[in-house]
């Protein structure tokens, strides 16, 4: 599946996700500047936020629970479309996922 990462000054990245990988852990491999996932997925960082294009929230799920908590501790203030991406996980249903990296995570 392809993911699709918006730099905040507007240039994308289109990368080959491995399925069963979560998004952070695709990102970070591929070296996509902004997302940093310190805590390696445990939730306990908030540096992997991103903004997931609306047209992609439904798909990709809101954020919610213990993730919710920590998108209040995010670098960049979350909103409605933020998640943490280790919480994100590639299968084939994010195929075009269009994400947008926060321009501050710590
Ligand atoms: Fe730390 Fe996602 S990598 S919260």
């Amino acid at each position: 599946p392809r993911i699709v990462f918006v730099q905040p000054d507007g240039s994308t990245q289109e990368i080959e996700a491995r399925t069963g990988e979560s998004v952070m852990t695709t990102a970070t491999s591929h070296l996509v500047p902004g997302i940093i996932g310190d805590c390696g997925g445990g939730l306990t960082c908030a540096t992997c936020h991103v903004y997931v294009d609306k047209d992609w929230i439904d798909v990709v799920g809101r954020r919610e629970g213990p993730e919710d908590e920590m998108l209040e501790m995010t670098s960049e203030e979350s909103n409605e479309y933020s998640r943490l991406c280790c919480q994100i996980v590639v299968d084939s249903s994010v195929d075009g996922l269009v994400l947008t990296v926060p321009a501050s995570q710590e």
